[in-house]
């Protein structure tokens, strides 16, 4: 199963492709989630984060994210892997997330990407590592960087093995993730499609179930 922006959505959380609101609204999230731009712009990028890190500690997973911890309940086999970086998978209760593009709650240092658990003395903005004194970093994957192996692996396992995919509140446009649910239905799986819009996948999904996933889960899981 793979979830994207659009799960959120009705949690508050803006989807990618969502035109940003008020201070940022002149930004994109591409010209901004990027080493470059980290290393351009450091307290901008931060400052940013720093928005949408309140916007998601404000968010409630909603019955989306409930359904499927009820789905994963039901059959302890599913893989559950996200593009989301929010965390709301794992406070609505799923176990064992994969989290594709990192979680932006986590603290990285900018020059080992280590985790952080102390910024240096001195109130610098962005903080600074307390080891090294490099920049602190969020902890997801910008564009042009690498995912993390064993999150990319798992997924991918998961993709060839699974007998049934989902995939909800996404857009299909951003690969390696974007090729999941293909890779899974040419492993023989069956393709089920949750968005309220067509995407590039809708033409390969066996089922399009065709609206916001707060409503289409739980009906999917009360059906089951
Ligand atoms: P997008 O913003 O690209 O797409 C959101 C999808 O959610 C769209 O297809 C919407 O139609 C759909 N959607 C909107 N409301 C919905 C709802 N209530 N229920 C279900 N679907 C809904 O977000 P992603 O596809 O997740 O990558 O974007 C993928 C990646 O692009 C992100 O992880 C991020 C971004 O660049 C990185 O940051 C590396």
């Amino acid at each position: 199963m793979l979830t994207g922006a659009g799960i959120s959505a009705e949690s508050g959380v803006p989807t990618f492709r969502d035109a940003q609101t008020g201070l940022w609204a002149k930004y994109r999230a591409e010209e901004l989630a990027t080493p470059e731009a980290f290393h351009a712009q450091p307290r901008l990028v931060w400052d940013w984060y720093g928005w949408r890190r309140q916007l998601t500690a404000r968010a409630e997973p909603n019955p989306g994210h409930l359904a499927l911890v009820q789905l994963q309940a039901r059959y302890p086999e599913l893989t559950l892997v996200t593009q989301n970086v929010d965390g709301l998978h794992s406070r609505a209760g799923s176990r064992d997330v994969v989290e594709l593009h990192g979680n932006i709650a986590l603290d990285l240092c900018s020059r080992d990407g280590t985790p952080v658990s102390q910024y240096r003395d001195g109130g610098d903005i962005p903080p600074r590592c307390a080891e090294c004194g490099a920049y602190v970093r969020p902890g997801v994957v910008w564009f042009g960087e690498a995912l993390p192996r064993a999150a990319l692996e798992r997924a991918e396992a998961a993709a060839r093995s699974c007998e049934v995919a989902l995939s909800i509140g996404t857009s299909g446009l951003v690969h390696p993730a974007a090729g999941l649910p293909l890779l899974a239905k040419r492993h023989g799986a069956l393709l089920i499609e949750v968005n309220p819009s067509a995407t590039p996948l809708t033409p390969h999904a066996d089922f399009v179930l065709t609206g916001p996933s707060g409503v289409v889960l739980p009906a999917l899981v009360q059906a089951l």
